[in-house]
């Protein structure tokens, strides 16, 4: 059964700097078989201590304190093997926050990459279908939905622009080079009501897919979004935006079939 190991992070004063700095960083492990003694850098945990309840300390080989969890959905999900680039967590919370998609909603993805966007849907949906045109990613996008615990999820080997099969979708997801491509096929595939999201970095392909979308008057556009995540230091001497962050990822751009 796997686990979560998370050090406590330990901060101290000192008194040289006229403040508290991180003397012990809040390193966080992943035990896949929590039925073996597992090292860390500071010290092994050994397997019967891993079986306390979430939320105990267990204590290393050096002494050191470690919180015990059990992975949910999301720490799996940060395990995925990434392959092409894959979308980041807060474009897939806007496209769900976006289109409503709920347990009940078929959704149809692609390309499907490492499968970090559909498989986030199927975690929270029905049914997904994604296509992927290389063959030689299919592994790799299996074994991420193994990781995850995905059973509702279903990939096919396949360009998108030859056709999709599924009928009345509550979503459609393009992040595909060419996503002007799919939406003739997208627009067949919806069912009215339902949604096409587009995911690209570059305005250039913003500009063909929309124009691609304006040809079909049962599609109307929504809107095109730029999402800005900027982290910021928070303690007691700091509190500003954090030096580093997530620069540009994508536009998405929102599309609904309604007619
Ligand atoms: C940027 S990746 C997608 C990442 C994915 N959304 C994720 O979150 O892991 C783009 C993928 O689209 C695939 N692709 C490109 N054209 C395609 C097409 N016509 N049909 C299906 N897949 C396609 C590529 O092979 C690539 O794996």
């Amino acid at each position: 059964m796997p686990k979560i190991l998370i050090q406590r992070e330990k901060k101290e004063f000192v008194p040289e700097l006229d403040r508290k700095v991180t003397v012990t960083k809040g390193r966080q492990y992943f035990v896949a078989d929590s039925s073996r003694d597992f090292s860390t850098s500071l010290g092994n945990i050994k397997a019967k201590d891993m079986n306390a309840k979430d939320g105990a300390t267990v204590k290393s080989t050096q002494g050191k304190d470690f919180v015990i969890l059990s992975p949910t959905f999301i720490d799996l999900y940060k395990r995925l093997r990434k392959l092409p680039q894959s979308i980041i967590l807060k474009d897939i919370g806007l496209i769900l926050a976006e289109t409503g998609v709920d347990k009940d909603s078929l959704v149809v993805d692609a390309g499907t990459g490492s499968g970090a966007l559909s498989g986030f849907l199927a975690h929270l949906v029905k049914q997904v279908t994604t296509y992927e045109i290389r063959e030689d990613f299919i592994e790799n996008i299996k074994e991420n939905f193994k990781l995850m615990g995905l059973k509702n999820i279903k990939v096919k080997q396949g360009d998108i622009t030859k056709g999709i099969s599924e009928k009345n979708v509550d979503l459609v997801t393009l992040d595909m080079p060419e996503p002007w491509e799919a939406v003739e096929n997208s627009a067949k595939a919806l069912k009215i009501g339902g949604f096409l999201v587009s995911y690209s970095p570059h305005t250039t392909q913003v500009q063909k897919f929309v124009k691609e979308v304006a040809k079909d008057p049962s599609l109307q556009i929504l809107k095109t979004v730029e999402l800005i995540e900027r982290p910021w230091v928070i303690d007691e001497q700091r509190s500003r935006p954090d030096n580093a962050g997530i620069g540009h990822t994508a536009f998405l751009t929102f599309v609904r079939k309604i007619s």
